[in-house]
């Protein structure tokens, strides 16, 4: 039998190379390179003398229904763009103690009432997971169908699910499995690689829906080779702030559903609750719900997450820099954006920012990627900048470009609405936004450009 020659992956994005380099020649990071055990198989069969695959013309297949099955906890079914899907594979990542755990085991109790369903953990006891259960408040004996396994033998987890055929199994984490026909160590590359694929297979064979949990790196990739997220149906993302209580999750593939989707819940005593108002979260208390005045700095952004409109508030702050290059710091938002916001400030609205540190911050942890994010940006630089409250209840959204004009954004309408129904009164938006019929107890003010925007300052 012949032994493949040793191949070096890499630990970043799984791309393999001949002989160890201290780059990898795929992603260009420096020292991931490690050893990577290869299968001890023989030679393979010649092309030609494998049987060929069966091959059918598109009409003569009839399409495989969609069989979702609800996830028993309403948020997640919203990220999941309906439910967990029979023979589907989700990919769920994020920081350690965001709330993992606690999710699936809720989840999974309350399916188990309609389904069975298999809670697999590799980094507790069968004790410790009943321990947790119990604290969550989950009653025993109301969840026959719910079985709980600790093992970490990819072989043996695949014999168990064989065996028990639940409509559902979680396997917290995929880092923790280990194949043993393979030499490496759990949570190496070709371990994680070969263990996440063994698991798709049986979901695509079996119809079994699993879910796998994955770990996160120190840069918030999720650990072992980005393969994973191509070889899963949906990959999510636990995203929040450590300090608050409330968690998002973020959809960021899905092969059954919308991208962008978000779930919202807040961590509490017993496990996480869904929660169906998000706008009110993300507005910090001083004044910021419609209602009162705004301290300087702060501009509310209706934004939009998936199908959701939401309202956040937008924090800036701009002091006088005291070394030559200042600071430009963003919490929740893009920097780069934030750099080219500033030129156009300074070029079309003649507020020049070069000599002071900017820092700009969405409250509430949220993390904002559309650039209809923009205006609200602008006007909470420039609120601080002028240590000016912006009017009482207004709202802004619009997206700007570099020749100083603001540009439409993508559903205003809902996200009008929105704010009207939080009690915002007045709403500073893109003129192609402006809605035909007036919105009650909304005043609409439609720009052109960043000027007449800041022109709301002087208002205050
Ligand atoms: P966990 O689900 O274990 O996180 P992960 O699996 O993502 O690593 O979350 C644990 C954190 O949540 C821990 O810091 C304690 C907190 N927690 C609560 O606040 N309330 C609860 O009911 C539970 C079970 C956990
Ligand atoms: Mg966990």
């Amino acid at each position: 039998m012949s032994r493949a020659a040793p191949r070096f992956v890499c630990s970043a994005c799984g791309g393999s190379s001949a002989k160890w380099q201290g780059q990898c020649p795929h992603c260009a990071a420096w020292n991931t390179l490690t050893e990577a055990a290869t299968t001890l198989g023989g030679p393979r069969p010649r092309a030609g003398l494998a049987p060929a695959a069966e091959v059918t013309a598109l009409g003569d297949v009839k399409p495989t229904d969609l069989q979702r099955i609800s996830s028993g906890v309403e948020e997640f079914d919203r990220v999941l763009g309906g439910g967990l899907v029979d023979g589907g594979v989700v990919l769920i990542g994020g920081d350690p103690g965001i709330g993992k755990s606690t999710l699936l085991l809720q989840s999974l109790a309350s399916l188990a009432g309609r389904v069975p369903a298999l809670y697999v953990s590799g980094e507790e006891s069968v004790g410790q997971v009943a321990l947790r259960a119990q604290r969550l408040g989950i009653d025993a004996a109301t969840v026959p169908q719910l079985h709980i396994a600790s093992e970490i033998d990819l072989d043996r987890i695949v014999a168990a699910i064989e065996r028990e055929r639940p409509r559902v199994v979680v396997v917290d984490s995929i880092q923790t499995l280990y194949s043993a026909q393979l030499g490496s160590a759990p949570g190496s590359v070709s371990q994680v690689r070969e263990c996440a694929a063994a698991l798709t297979r049986l979901a695509k064979q079996s119809g079994t829906c699993v879910v796998l949990v994955g770990h996160v790196t120190k840069e918030g990739a999720l650990a072992g080779p980005r393969v994973l997220e191509h070889m899963v149906d949906t990959v999510l993302y636990f995203e929040g702030d450590s300090h608050s209580s409330f968690r998002l999750v973020r959809a960021i593939k899905n092969r059954f559903g919308a991208v962008n989707e978000i779930g919202v819940f807040a961590m509490t005593d017993r496990g996480l609750r869904g929660v169906a108002n998000p706008s009110a979260l993300f507005l910090s208390h001083h004044g910021a719900d419609g209602k009162g005045g705004l301290v300087p700095g702060s501009c509310v952004l209706a934004t939009q997450e998936g199908t959701r409109p939401l309202l956040v508030e937008i924090q800036a702050l701009v002091d006088a820099a005291h070394v030559p290059n200042p600071r430009r710091l963003c919490v929740g938002l893009d920097p780069q954006r934030l750099a080219m916001l500033l030129a156009v400030l300074s070029r079309h609205a003649g507020v020049a920012t070069f000599d002071q540190d900017v820092f700009v911050n969405a409250v509430g942890g949220v993390r904002i990627e559309e650039p209809a994010a923009d205006l609200a940006v602008l006007l909470a630089v420039g609120s601080s900048l002028r240590n000016r409250a912006l009017p009482r209840g207004m709202v802004v959204f619009g997206e700007v470009g570099l020749a100083g004009e603001v540009r439409p954004a993508p559903r205003g309408q809902e996200r009008l609405r929105e704010a009207a129904k939080l009690g915002f009164s007045r709403a500073v938006i893109p003129k192609a936004n402006a809605p035909r019929q007036p919105i009650e107890g909304l005043e609409i003010v439609a720009v052109e450009r960043v000027d007449e925007a800041l022109g709301e300052l002087r208002k205050a």
